[in-house]
């Protein structure tokens, strides 16, 4: 797990127009980007107050690495965000109307233990979309700047899924806690993002209109629901997972940004 630095202008050259028209799947990626800022924001946020507790030294050392990224993250998606927001305000309307619900309502109110067990969900299912995304990526752009920043966060998302679920265990959060917040999780981020894809779909017609890939084999709601389903399994830890070998590559090209 490293810190790298990357540079916003690979943003700001993206074709918005271009991207969104590629395809059902891509404005599904595009719909993530704009909506897992504020998850990261919440993950810094929730994660910073329970590091507080934690006297696993190893443990914060590396949530601190994790909490760099995530910002870096959150930084870059914002970016995006507000270079797309001026030609679809529609997105712009709907992505401050799910931040409202899922972390100034939802979230708000929810005690610390629930709040890390949310933010843990949320990496499993970061790391699983990661997963997706190496093994597809040529399916999801051919912008290759779209495709530099989705390559960078699957890497570092891949990297530091650990140490969230980690801090869950060291506050020896309860399962039925860890249960309640991949519930929220997994019905949050299908429902957020496939809803924002649709409204991106909205304005490029339905000529590519794919929705039936998210539901087929090894598609990304169904993946989700297997990726859960392990999550909450007794002894489960994120590091039993097989990273795809496409890792590995892309980590090899990503090291020169540190
Ligand atoms: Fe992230
Ligand atoms: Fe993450």
């Amino acid at each position: 797990m490293k810190k790298r630095i990357f540079k916003s202008a690979t943003i700001e050259s993206i074709d918005f127009n271009k991207i969104e028209h590629e395809s059902f799947l891509t404005q599904w990626f595009m719909s993530y980007c704009i909506l897992v800022s504020s998850a990261e924001r919440f993950i810094v946020k929730s994660c910073s107050q329970g590091m507080r507790q934690s006297t696993n030294q190893v443990l914060n050392n590396n949530l601190k690495v994790c909490f760099f990224q995530e910002i870096q993250h959150a930084e870059s998606h914002e970016i995006f965000n507000e270079l797309y927001f001026h030609q679809n305000k529609l997105i712009q309307i709907f992505s401050n109307f799910s931040s409202f619900i899922n972390y100034k309502v939802i979230a708000a109110f929810a005690p610390l233990s629930l709040k890390i067990s949310i933010a843990s969900a949320m990496e499993q299912l970061n790391a699983e979309i990661a997963y997706y995304g190496l093994s597809h990526i040529r399916d999801l752009t051919s912008n290759p700047e779209f495709s530099d920043i989705l390559v960078w966060h699957f890497v570092e998302e891949i990297e530091h899924r650990d140490y969230v679920f980690d801090l869950m265990k060291e506050l020896k959060i309860n399962f039925m806690i860890q249960k309640i917040g991949m519930i929220l999780v997994l019905f949050s981020f299908s429902f957020w993002i496939t809803a924002g894809a649709l409204i991106i779909n909205s304005r490029t017609g339905f000529r590519k209109f794919e929705l039936f890939q998210l539901f087929s084999t090894d598609h990304l709601l169904e993946r989700f629901y297997k990726s859960s389903k392990k999550y909450l399994t007794k002894n489960y830890h994120p590091s039993h997972e097989q990273v795809p070998f496409a890792f590995y590559n892309y980590q090899r090209k990503f090291k020169d940004l540190q």
